[in-house]
């Protein structure tokens, strides 16, 4: 016994120095240290020496199992960092090479003159205190049209007919719907604008589409008059188009605001002399708006006698069309690369 205890320390050491895996390490603490280890079963024989000798050698098989346990954490340990070396080394890029598309191999893509003209409007509207808010395209019979003033029995319901799903929910017909998420999950007063994708059943022409893209927003404070939506709607036009523009309002009826408005826009084709993008009449309807109905407030717990607010929905495809002089709706869902690859 006296000479196996000897021996140990050298042939752990030795066999440890030799293994490269954790695997081996584990074997190898078994093999002395484990139940059945080497080691142990010195312990174990510990009994049958004399009072002497069992001293001597407790305690030196002690010793011995401590620098064991030792080496074997500093096995790992090693193992771990040139492991990390290697990786280093394996997975060395250099980020100073030229790219497949700074070298002309591989054509660099870019954003969608939609996407484009969403996150202009986001940076407009977050500078002036606006939060972006989300919401899901297949949405409820409520958010999209209970909350916002339209009962089942309502007839404006007829003007968004949209896709549904056999469990009762439907694909969004407006971002609107946006707005009543934004009341649930803020307290007035709050500035937020809702982007996103929305679906209508429609027969499609030069002017309609099945899908489109609008920008909610959604202002509610106290005191919130049509001073303040024409501002904010100054502001975002000036910024869209790069100067001023003039606009007007007139009565649009929408079921969530009273009163509602139609802002059309001076047509910035012909500067409003007549053209036939506005129809000869000088004028280009733009952005439905106006002052949000006191039940749309009662709905997101807001109590309208103490708080009002404006809202507005922007249709982002016609804005583009005008942007770029596009003359039909179509193009943007057509994945036809020679339309998008000219923004
Ligand atoms: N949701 C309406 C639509 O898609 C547009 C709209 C009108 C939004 C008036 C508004 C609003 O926020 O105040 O036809």
């Amino acid at each position: 016994m006296e000479e196996k205890i000897h021996t140990i320390l050298a042939r752990a050491q030795e066999a440890l120095a030799q293994s490269s895996s954790s695997e081996e390490i584990e074997e190898i603490r078994v093999r002395f240290l484990g139940r059945k280890g080497e080691l142990t079963q010195i312990l174990r024989g510990l009994g049958e020496l004399s009072p002497e000798k069992r001293g001597a050698i407790g305690k030196r098989a002690n010793e011995i199992k401590a620098k064991i346990e030792t080496a074997i954490e500093s096995k790992i340990e090693s193992l771990r960092h040139s492991k990390f070396i290697r990786l280093i080394d394996e997975e060395w890029i250099d980020v100073s090479l030229n790219s497949p598309a700074t070298t002309g191999g591989l054509a660099r893509g870019h954003l969608h003159p939609i996407s484009h003209i969403q996150y202009e409007i986001e940076d407009i509207f977050t500078s002036m205190g606006f939060t972006v808010l989300d919401g899901p395209e297949v949405e409820t019979d409520y958010y999209n049209f209970e909350a916002l003033n339209i009962p089942s029995y309502h007839p404006a319901r007829d003007m968004q007919d949209t896709f549904w799903t056999e469990d009762g929910n439907l694909l969004r017909t407006h971002t609107s719907a946006i707005q009543v998420r934004g009341m649930e999950t803020h307290r007035p007063p709050f500035k937020v604008i809702g982007p996103g994708r929305v679906f209508r059943y429609e027969a499609i022409d030069a002017s309609h589409e099945n899908t489109f893209y609008q920008v909610e927003g959604m202002m509610v404070d106290r005191n919130i008059s049509v001073a303040h939506l024409i501002y904010f709607m100054k502001v975002l036009l000036r910024e869209i188009f790069k100067k001023e523009v003039t606009i007007r309002l007139r009565p649009g009826y929408f079921p969530f605001v009273e009163p509602g408005f139609e802002l059309d826009i001076h047509c910035l084709i012909c500067g409003g002399k007549g053209c036939s993008v506005c129809k000869q009449s000088g004028w280009v309807e733009l952005l439905p708006c106006g002052l949000v109905h006191p039940n749309v407030l009662r709905y997101g717990k807001i109590d309208p006698d103490e708080w009002s607010g404006f809202a507005f929905g922007l249709g982002l495809n016609r804005l583009v069309m005008m942007r770029y002089g596009i003359n039909d709706i179509r193009h943007f869902l057509s994945g036809d690369i020679r339309f998008v690859s000219q923004f």
